[in-house]
């Protein structure tokens, strides 16, 4: 499937589904997430070989604290081991990992394994093959009002110049701020929302739906995903 005209720069994916995956099998929602780990892997390879430059997968949202604390507790977990065995594979790939949310929640340990990662995988030069982006602690709402607050304070002082101000002022303050908007967003498990997720950023993404669980979720699926944003005629609100 290497015909594939129109790729995209920066492909995100709501990873939902889990739960229910694991529910299927008569086992505990966890199964469902440490399951889900095997799918990003082959997301990363499809990514980096179909020559897609970000991609970006919500992993843990801010609602999502509010799950039961066994689950948060578990997830976090698998965060800490996923990263410590996966990084080398990265780096070696020439993959750059970043972690971007409201961080402040995350446990200390968390946070150092997390710096050290994006530490490492910091090119030395040039571009990376591939940006893999991990949303943790993230909501959409929560990012934009980060940004406003910045804003608020950066301007407390010289409130007359935030008229000359236009939507570049927001997005380049928002945690994504020089990293492209999604051109894809993929959400896995038949849900049809986006569930607080990139709301600013993706304003002008192309939105794809599946049914197949997260833990399903492989190689096939991901390309069929870019042929189906390839056959897109992406307008901005213009006349094509
Ligand atoms: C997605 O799977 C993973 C996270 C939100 C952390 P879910 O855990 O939401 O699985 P379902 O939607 O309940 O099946
Ligand atoms: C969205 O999934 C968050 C992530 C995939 C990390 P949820 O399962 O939390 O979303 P809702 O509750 O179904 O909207
Ligand atoms: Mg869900």
């Amino acid at each position: 499937m290497d015909e594939i005209s129109k790729v995209p720069r920066h492909v995100s994916i709501i990873m939902d589904g889990n739960g229910r995956w694991a529910q299927q099998r008569g086992r505990e929602r966890v199964y469902g997430h440490s399951h889900g780990v095997e799918s990003v892997r082959a997301c990363v390879k499809a990514a980096a070989e179909a020559g897609v430059k970000y991609l970006s997968l919500f992993a843990f949202s801010e609602e999502n604290w509010g799950r039961p604390a066994d689950e948060v507790e578990t997830l976090m977990k698998l965060m800490f081991k996923a990263i410590a065995d996966e990084i080398d594979e990265l780096k070696k790939q020439g993959v750059q990992f970043r972690v971007l949310g409201n961080l402040e929640r995350i446990s200390p340990s968390l946070r150092e394994a997390i710096d050290a990662a994006e530490e490492r995988t910091r090119p030395e030069s040039g571009e990376p093959l591939l940006t893999l982006i991990l949303f943790l602690s993230y909501s959409g709402q929560w990012d934009i009002l980060q940004a406003a607050k910045k804003l608020a304070r950066e301007y407390a002082h010289s409130p007359e110049s935030l008229e000359a101000l236009g939507a570049d002022a927001i997005s380049s303050r928002l945690v994504t701020a020089g990293i492209p908007d999604p051109d894809l967003v993929i959400r896995t498990s038949g849900e049809q929302r986006i569930s607080n997720y990139l709301l600013w950023q993706s304003a002008y993404s192309e939105l794809l739906f599946v049914d197949t669980l997260w833990p399903d979720f492989r190689k096939e699926h991901f390309m069929s995903a870019l042929e189906e944003y390839s056959k897109r005629n992406r307008r901005y609100g213009k006349v094509k």
